[in-house]
């Protein structure tokens, strides 16, 4: 039998709170706009508090925070954006993903999912999914990562004349692009709105694939994806967002554009018994938005069986694959 004293644990519950002042020291900084006054080269904190109309030592402050949060640089008593900074936190720049930062941070998101959870309806949360597609299309780490998830599923461009693929609610489509960089013939379409294409097609331009991408601006959950046309569908976190009607539904609309062999890739959290935190957290995330939820894998391979598709495996945690025959 255990014998150690029971102590209760402070730090499960500091981990439950600490973690609340990055993001507001960052909803803070964006709010007064530091980063901009830094655009046009290093300054020091007095010109930067002045540009903001605050207070130089609380704005001295900040500009540090940020430096050792490797932000900013500082170099004497001057402070200089990384290239992370100017490329992503400078308001007006391309890639800029302050309104997305906001919306997450912004109390009244907390207060709609409150809502929710009192009341039993979700309420649709505007979520900001063309500054998302922008922060993931400088995601290096993800190439490695969705080769390994092709592979898995195994789908290879080698032997064949092309290897057409079908991304569905696609973002800025890394997952798919990294497969059409290892091959010439390795041909995407991307479906998701117009604007989050513009990201897709930006990608597409920096990876050198943009000749072998098609843009197809759509509804996933209307859209007609036609008939024998893909090799391989991927469907990229975007399930868990979808009812068990909606992800049906998707399923059915799948399975015929899938060439004979076809293979759909899903890629999306999975709930497990009991249910990982993570899993959690995202269930009452998406609950609250749109009444979706982490689904079992399971319950995706009933769905998947319903509508046709065999051979259905699960290749990890969070990847799943299933043929058409
Ligand atoms: C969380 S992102 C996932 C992006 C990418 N598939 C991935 O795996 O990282 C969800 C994407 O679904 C798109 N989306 C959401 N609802 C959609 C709809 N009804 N029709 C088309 N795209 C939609 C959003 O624009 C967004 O790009």
């Amino acid at each position: 039998m255990d014998d150690t004293p029971q102590q209760p644990n402070p730090d499960l519950v500091g981990d439950l709170f600490w973690g609340i002042f990055k993001p507001q020291w960052i909803r803070m900084a964006l709010q007064i706009d530091i980063f901009s006054p830094l655009a046009a080269g290093p300054a020091n904190a007095e010109r930067v508090a002045r540009a903001c109309h605050c207070n130089a030592y609380a704005i001295k402050t900040l500009l540090d925070y940020f430096c050792g949060a490797r932000i900013l640089d500082r170099r004497g008593d001057e402070y200089a954006l990384t290239l992370t900074a100017e490329t992503f936190l400078v308001r007006g720049r391309k890639a800029y993903v302050g309104n997305m930062i906001l919306d997450y941070t912004d109390q009244a998101m907390f207060d709609s999912i409150l809502e929710s959870v009192r009341s039993g309806a979700p309420r649709a949360l505007d979520e900001n999914f063309v500054q998302d597609a922008w922060l993931e299309s400088y995601s290096a780490w993800r190439i490695p990562k969705s080769l390994e998830m092709w592979q898995s599923a195994g789908i290879k461009p080698e032997g064949r004349e092309h290897l057409r693929i079908l991304d569905l609610a696609c973002g800025c489509a890394i997952k798919s692009f990294s497969l059409a960089q290892t091959s010439p013939t390795v041909l995407v379409t991307c479906l998701d709105s117009p604007a989050v294409l513009q990201v897709a097609r930006d990608l597409a331009e920096r990876m050198a694939i943009a000749s072998r991408v098609t843009f197809m601006p759509a509804d996933l959950l209307t859209a007609d994806l036609g008939a024998d046309q893909f090799n391989a569908a991927l469907v990229g976190q975007i399930t868990h967002y979808l009812t068990a009607d909606q992800n049906k539904n998707l399923f059915r609309r799948i399975h015929p554009a899938l060439t004979r062999n076809g293979t759909l890739v899903i890629d999306c959290p999975m709930s497990t018994d009991p249910p990982s935190e993570s899993a959690s957290f995202l269930t009452l995330f998406m609950w609250a938005n749109s009444g979706g939820t982490a689904h079992s894998f399971e319950t995706y391979r009933g769905w998947l069986e319903q509508v046709g598709f065999r051979k259905i495996h699960q290749m990890s945690e969070r990847w799943l694959s299933a043929r058409k025959a």
